[in-house]
C-alpha cells in the first residue's frame, strides 16, 4: 500500500472519519536541516485532480511570518510534491516551528486529499481533506489511501483549490490552517464544525492574491476580504449547477465500498466527473445532480447500462454517452 498518514478515528463529523493522531514518516517529507520545514500535498486519483503547486506560506504560533515555498511546476494527478519551506530567507526564522500555514493555489487546479508537514525540529502534523468537505469547501472522492493507526485503511475526500475559479464553484483560491489543531483535536473529542471552520483553525480566501514585493501576511481576521469564506456558509453554494463540463468527459466508476453516489449526488458541494459506486448500484450524472440505478439481472429499465454506457429508458430505448475517460477505482490495489 503506497499509503500513510496514520489516523486515529477518534471523531465522526459527518460521518467522516476524523482525527490524526500520528503521521507515519513516509507520508510526510523527510526533514533536511533543523532549518527549514517542508509540506508534502497529495492530491487525488483521477483525471485533472492535479495541477499547479501552490504557493506556501508558513507563520509560527506567534504569527509571525517563517518561510515561504515558491511554486514550479505540477502535483501530477494521483501523486505527491514535497515542497521545501525556504526558512534562511532574510525576513525569515530558522528552525522555528510553522504551526500556520498559507496554501494559495494556481490557476490549474489541485484536489488535495492530504497534506504531510514536518517542522525543522521533526515533527510531523497532517490534514486530510475530509477536512475542507467538513468545512463546506468543494470537494469529490480521492482514491489515495491513508493508513489508519488500528492499521485499516481510509480514502479521504479531496478538497478543490483553485486561483482563478476556472469553475466558478472552485470557490477556494487560497487557505489557511493551524496545522497542530488537526493532529491534537483527534485525542480529544472533535470541536465542533463552528470552530473547525473557522478562526485561527481553518480561513479560506476566495481572492488571496500575492504581492511579491510584500512578505504574506497571517490571516488574523476573516474581515480581510469581502469574500472570505472562513465563516460566511452560503459562499460555499454552487452557483449553477449545470457548471459541470469541466468533467463531462470523464466518468470514475468505484469498486470501494466507502464510496456511495447517491450521496456525492446529492451533496452540495461536491465538484467532480460522473460517478458510479458498484456497492450500491447507482450512477450518479454529476450535471443534473440525478442518479441512476445500474442495469442488471433484476433492473432492466430506467437504468444505466455499464456495458454498453448508455441510459436505458423505461421503453428500452437506449441513450449512448460519449465519455473519452472512464476510470475505473478498484479496491485493494
Ligand atoms: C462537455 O461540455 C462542453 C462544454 O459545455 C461541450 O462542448 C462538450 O460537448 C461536452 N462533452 C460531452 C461529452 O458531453
Ligand atoms: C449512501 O448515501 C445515502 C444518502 O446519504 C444513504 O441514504 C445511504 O444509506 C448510503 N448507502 C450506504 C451503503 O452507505
Amino acid at each position: 500500500m503506497a499509503t500513510g498518514i496514520i489516523i486515529g478515528i477518534a471523531g465522526l463529523i459527518n460521518g467522516l472519519a476524523f482525527g490524526i493522531l500520528s503521521v507515519l514518516p513516509k507520508m510526510t517529507p523527510d526533514k533536511v536541516d533543523g532549518v527549514d520545514s517542508k509540506v508534502r500535498i497529495a492530491v487525488g486519483l483521477a483525471s485533472q485532480m492535479g495541477g499547479d503547486s501552490p504557493y506556501i506560506a508558513a507563520f509560527n504560533e506567534m504569527t509571525q511570518f517563517v518561510g515561504y515555498y515558491d511554486p514550479s511546476g505540477k502535483i501530477e494527478t494521483g501523486g505527491f510534491s514535497d515542497f521545501n519551506i525556504n526558512q534562511h530567507c532574510d525576513k525569515c526564522r530558522k528552525g522555528q516551528q510553522a504551526t500556520y500555514l498559507q496554501i494559495f493555489a494556481g490557476d490549474d487546479a489541485i484536489c488535495v486529499a492530504y497534506i504531510g508537514q514536518t517542522w525543522a525540529d521533526g515533527t510531523k502534523l497532517g490534514w486530510l481533506g475530509d477536512m475542507g468537505k467538513v468545512c463546506g469547501m468543494p470537494n469529490y472522492y480521492s482514491n489515495i489511501q491513508v493508513e489508519m493507526a488500528d492499521g485499516g485503511s481510509h480514502v479521504p475526500y479531496c478538497t478543490w483549490f483553485d486561483r482563478d475559479h476556472s469553475d466558478p464553484t472552485f470557490n477556494v483560491g487560497a487557505i489557511q490552517l493551524h496545522m497542530p489543531a488537526f493532529s491534537k483535536m483527534g485525542q480529544y473529542s472533535a470541536p465542533p464544525e463552528n470552530v473547525l471552520c473557522s478562526k485561527p483553525i481553518t480561513v479560506a480566501h476566495y481572492d488571496a492574491g500575492r504581492d511579491d514585493s510584500i512578505l504574506p501576511s497571517f490571516w488574523g481576521s476573516t474581515r480581510k476580504s469581502r469574500r472570505t469564506l472562513g465563516s460566511s456558509k452560503k459562499d460555499f453554494r454552487p452557483r449553477s449547477s449545470a457548471s459541470n463540463s469541466a468533467f463531462n468527459e470523464t466518468l470514475i466508476a468505484s469498486h470501494l465500498p466507502q464510496h456511495n453516489a447517491t450521496a456525492l449526488c446529492a451533496s452540495p458541494e461536491s465538484r467532480g466527473p460522473d460517478f458510479i459506486s458498484f456497492d450500491e448500484g447507482v450512477f450518479c450524472d454529476m450535471t443534473n445532480r440525478i442518479t441512476w440505478p445500474l442495469c442488471g439481472e433484476t433492473i432492466t429499465n430506467g437504468c444505466y447500462d455499464w456495458k454498453t454506457h448508455s441510459f436505458v429508458d423505461r421503453k428500452l430505448r437506449k441513450r449512448e454517452t460519449d465519455y473519452s475517460n472512464i476510470v475505473e477505482w478498484k479496491s485493494g490495489g
